[in-house]
């Protein structure tokens, strides 16, 4: 099968003080292009922590992450940066948009070091068009409610066409009917342009929109 991301053996593990708690517990997975995949498990059961570790953003006590064969961590930092800039586009649950910028320009922020910003925010206007938001350009984000938010994320996660996209309880702090507009516009984008998704939720009713899960229970990975 054609796998975007392979992860084998999987540690993480905090220290605080003289304790340590184990968090991922030798996890492997493989997520094949073009699938939809859901973490599910309870709160604190480490699916924030897998997410970062798969999109590269948390190095693991032990194991290895690799994406299309390539071993993520072994890279230098700035070449991970600028893998990650490139490849993987994340959607976080508290949106994570920059308040000095408009909607654009936070769309567009990826792609500046990769196209000249004139066309970046060509691209950014296209997809906020495409989450809706066509009538709110020029707006900055605290001018727009919590779903229309989130709508500007997911544009901004897509705009430098990543091979895979990384959600890490995306609609956990929107009521359920915002959270289901916001997750129709997800799912609609990703199944046009056939974009691989790792979603991570505790709700039973987002996960079944995916096309495989699995739990996280005492750090280890089950069906
Ligand atoms: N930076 C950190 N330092 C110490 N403990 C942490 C840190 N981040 C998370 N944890 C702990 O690791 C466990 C898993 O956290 P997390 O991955 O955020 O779980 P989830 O996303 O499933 O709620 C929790 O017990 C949490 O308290
Ligand atoms: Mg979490």
């Amino acid at each position: 099968m054609d796998n975007v991301l392979v992860a084998e053996q999987i540690d993480r593990t905090y220290r605080i003080g003289k304790t340590s708690l184990n968090v991922l517990n030798k996890v492997s997975l493989n997520v094949a292009a073009g699938e939809m995949l859901a973490i599910m498990g309870q709160s604190g059961s480490g699916k924030s922590t897998l997410l970062h570790v798969l999109g590269g953003l948390d190095r693991p006590k032990s194991g290895t992450v690799s994406f299309r064969g390539q071993n993520v961590y072994s890279m230098p930092a700035r070449k991970l940066a600028q893998f990650r800039a490139e490849n993987v586009g994340y959607v976080f649950q508290s949106f994570h948009l920059l308040p000095e910028l408009d909607i654009v320009e936070n769309v567009a922020l990826p792609a500046m070091s990769i196209q000249p910003a004139r066309e970046a925010k060509i691209r950014a206007r296209e997809l906020l068009e495409e989450v809706g938001l066509g009538e709110r350009i020029g707006h900055r984000p605290q001018e727009l409610s919590g779903g229309e938010q989130q709508r500007v994320a997911i544009a901004r996660a897509l705009i430098n066409e990543p091979d895979i996209i990384f959600a890490d309880e995306p609609t956990g702090n929107l009521d359920s009917t915002t959270g289901e507009k916001v997750l129709n516009y997800l799912f609609q984008l990703l199944g046009t342009r056939r974009h691989t998704l790792v979603l991570v939720t505790h709700s039973q009713e987002v996960a079944s929109r995916c096309s495989r899960e699995l739990f996280l229970k005492d750090g280890v990975l089950v069906q």
